[in-house]
């Protein structure tokens, strides 16, 4: 099997072609079926024709994952009900709902705004898989707020509500957040390719540190951009990736050709932005400032 490519055409045909049991983890942001506009796929579809489609994807990507192996689905409000009903069904178990809160979503004029998406984390295996919680920890309250000595210096785990704004793009994921708020990849902003709904690297690169191993391999069915894929690179991943539109996969490749893995020199430190306080100065993070325990 050669991996890192990213292969053209419909991910139910193409997955046959992935042997049973090869994939360290499969990252899945398929169409959400509410009429978004993408070049080839039509995404309106009745609600039983969606679904039939979803059950066959979702089965497809399972057998393609190792007994450790672990799927992470995206998914919005209309059907994320039903994606987990299936998942169920497939026997996967269930680790964590996560909520993606990001800002800069779609306007609405007769409801609230768009502000969030589904993330299901499950694993094969609920005994066996690759969590590796030291490479995604964000300090804690407890450390940056009460100098509280039982705190573990190395930070707590995230909450899963992610939640990441534009302002704090570089920084990634704030302290306090299970709750995933990252901003949607916006036009001016330097990742940004021009796919209609490109995922953020940020979401990305937590999911695929804390779920699998360098050498891994990471899969996604609907590269769309190819975020996943790159991330995956960079982050010494083995991937494959299938995208039905023969431009998006062009650009996948085009993308993939400017990352490079990342070694000891370039690899990014985890930061962790902290609130400021008035009159703090840039050294001196509110956050920071330690108070006595009441
Ligand atoms: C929500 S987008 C994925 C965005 C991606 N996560 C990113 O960060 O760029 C869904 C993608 O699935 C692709 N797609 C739709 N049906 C597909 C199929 N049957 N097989 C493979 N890709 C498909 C669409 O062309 C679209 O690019």
């Amino acid at each position: 099997m050669v991996w890192n490519e990213v292969w053209t055409g419909d991910c139910l045909q193409l997955l046959e072609q992935v042997p049973t049991g090869s994939v360290d983890l499969a990252f899945a942001d398929p169409p959400f079926n509410i009429g978004y506009e993408y070049d080839q796929y039509q995404d309106r579809r009745t609600k039983d024709d969606y679904l039939a489609w979803a059950e066959k994807w979702l089965a497809a990507v399972k057998r393609t994952l190792k007994p450790t192996g672990a799927i992470f689905v995206a998914i919005g409000d209309e059907y994320v009900a039903e994606h987990k009903v299936r998942m169920d069904a497939l026997g996967l178990t269930l680790r964590n709902w996560v909520v993606w809160h990001y800002t800069f979503g779609v306007s609405c004029t007769k409801k609230f705004n768009r502000s969030h998406a589904h993330i299901l984390y499950y694993v094969v295996d609920p005994k066996r898989f690759t969590f590796n919680a030291d490479t995604v920890r964000v300090k804690s309250a407890r450390l940056t707020e009460y100098a509280d000595r039982r705190a573990n210096p190395l930070g707590k785990l995230p909450d899963d509500t992610w939640y990441l704004r534009p302002q704090e793009a570089d920084d990634h994921f704030r302290s306090s957040d299970d709750t995933w708020a990252v901003s949607r990849v916006c036009g001016t902003f330097h990742e940004r390719t021009g796919h209609p709904c490109q995922m953020p690297e940020a979401v990305l690169e937590r999911i695929i540190r804390v779920a699998s191993n360098e050498g891994d391999v990471v899969l996604d069915p609907f590269a769309g951009s190819g975020t996943t894929l790159a991330v995956a690179k960079r982050l010494r991943r083995r991937f494959l990736g299938t995208e039905l539109s023969a431009a998006y996969a062009e650009g996948v490749r085009e993308r993939l050709r400017t990352v490079m893995p990342e070694t000891s020199e370039t690899k990014r430190p985890v930061k962790v932005s902290l609130p400021r306080g008035p009159g703090m100065t840039k050294s001196e993070p509110a956050g920071l400032r330690v108070r006595k325990p009441r």
